[in-house]
């Protein structure tokens, strides 16, 4: 039977079939009503996206305007104005202004549905100077709509850290912005670079400095991820031993590593597959897949790096005597490269109870299987 794979493992995952982020998803909803800022925080494939998604629902179903300013990979200040030009066309049947004018020279088609950007030679030619001046009144958006209808807007700036890349100081001209919008709007900053979200917010030079308060999203919870995967597979009429548990113990709840570990499990029981190993066949569907980006993550790993890494997935204290000496390096070396990259947040985290650990399981069992 050829049945849907309800296991989505690319890209945002329907509110629906959300697992658990009740707690922040009432977060975000006391923070819209209050008008205060958030910043939702946490690594690549953690679900903010997801959870965006999921706010933004709840708060369309109250009745508010709300939307997604999707800012991954922007790489020029017309980028950004495109994206928020993109994103403020969907708010309103009729457009304020700012949106609809610059939607024409941003190569921005408006029509039903979500704008599509479609960056032409046109759009090309405007200048940093004219989008720099285009943002400042796209942004006043939510202000114009509120002055119309006393709604609130909800705005979600995802990737918002990418927006230093088309401009460096781009983060003082949102701010100068948006800081007038009191009751009109409220904001959610959303990112995957730990360190470089902590800098927007936490250097005291920086204009979001202290503007918004953090959320943080953290892996899934176990048993309630067991439940949810154990039923989705069932309604499909598969019966999964003891796999799906099996499947979280490896991948100790990060978001996307269960679901593209649960994503094959469906596809090797939907084929027929009831004897042997689930959770090991599953588990080398992923790495086979995965493999190439492990390949790549090491490639770009330094020395020192590739050191803590395996000493990680060897389950070795990654600044211990034992380590140093047998790679002949200061332990005080490893402990300044260990916590570099605990402050990057990529690849190597500290949970709650202290301990350093790898944060994709699938990197670490690739690791493991050197
Ligand atoms: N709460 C969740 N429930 C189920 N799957 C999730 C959840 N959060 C994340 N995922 C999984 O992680 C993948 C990436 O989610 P996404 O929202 O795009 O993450 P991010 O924006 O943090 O990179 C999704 O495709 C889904 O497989
Ligand atoms: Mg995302």
């Amino acid at each position: 039977m050829l049945g849907e794979n309800p296991f989505a493992y690319q890209g945002p995952v329907a509110p629906d079939r959300l697992i658990d982020r009740r707690v922040e998803l009432d977060g975000l909803q006391r923070a819209a009503a209050n008008r205060v800022a958030i910043r939702l925080v946490g690594p690549r494939r953690f679900g903010k996206t997801s959870v965006l998604d999921a706010h933004l629902a709840a708060m369309r179903a109250v009745g508010h305007r709300a939307v997604r300013v999707d800012l991954s990979k922007v790489g020029t200040v017309s980028d950004v104005a495109a994206r928020v030009t993109a994103a403020y066309a969907g708010l309103t049947r009729d457009p304020v202004g700012a949106v609809a004018r610059w939607a024409g020279r941003l190569g921005v088609e408006i029509g039903v549905g979500p704008a599509k950007v479609v960056l032409g030679p046109a759009a090309r030619q405007v200048t940093a100077d004219d989008a720099r001046a285009a943002l400042l009144e796209l942004l006043e958006a939510p202000a114009t709509l509120h002055a119309r209808d006393a709604d609130l807007t909800v705005v979600c700036f995802d990737e918002f850290q990418d927006l230093l890349v088309a401009d460096g100081g781009l983060d003082g001209l949102v701010r100068s912005v948006i800081q007038h919008h009191g009751r009109a709007a409220s904001y959610v900053y959303a990112g995957s670079e730990p360190s470089m979200m902590r800098a927007l917010f936490t250097d005291r030079e920086r204009p979001f400095y202290g503007q918004a308060r953090p959320l943080a999203l953290p892996t899934l919870p176990i048993a309630e991820a067991v439940e949810d995967l154990e039923r989705l597979l069932r309604d499909a009429g598969l019966e999964p031993g003891d796999a799906v548990p099996r499947i979280l113990a490896f991948t100790d709840g990060h978001p996307q590593r269960t679901m593209l570990l649960a994503h094959h499990l469906y596809e090797r029981l939907d084929a027929g597959s009831s004897a042997g190993d689930l959770a090991a066949e599953a588990l080398a569907d992923a790495m086979a897949e995965t493999a190439d980006a492990h390949q790549a993550t090491w490639d770009g790993f330094s020395r020192l790096e590739r050191i803590i890494a395996i000493g990680l997935a060897d389950g070795l204290p990654p600044t211990s005597e034992r380590l140093a000496a047998e790679h002949r390096v200061a332990r005080s070396t490893l402990q300044t490269a260990l916590a570099r990259m605990l402050d990057a947040e990529q690849h190597v985290v500290r949970d709650d109870d202290r301990r350093v650990h790898l944060l994709d399981p699938l990197l670490r069992e690739w690791l493991r299987r050197r």
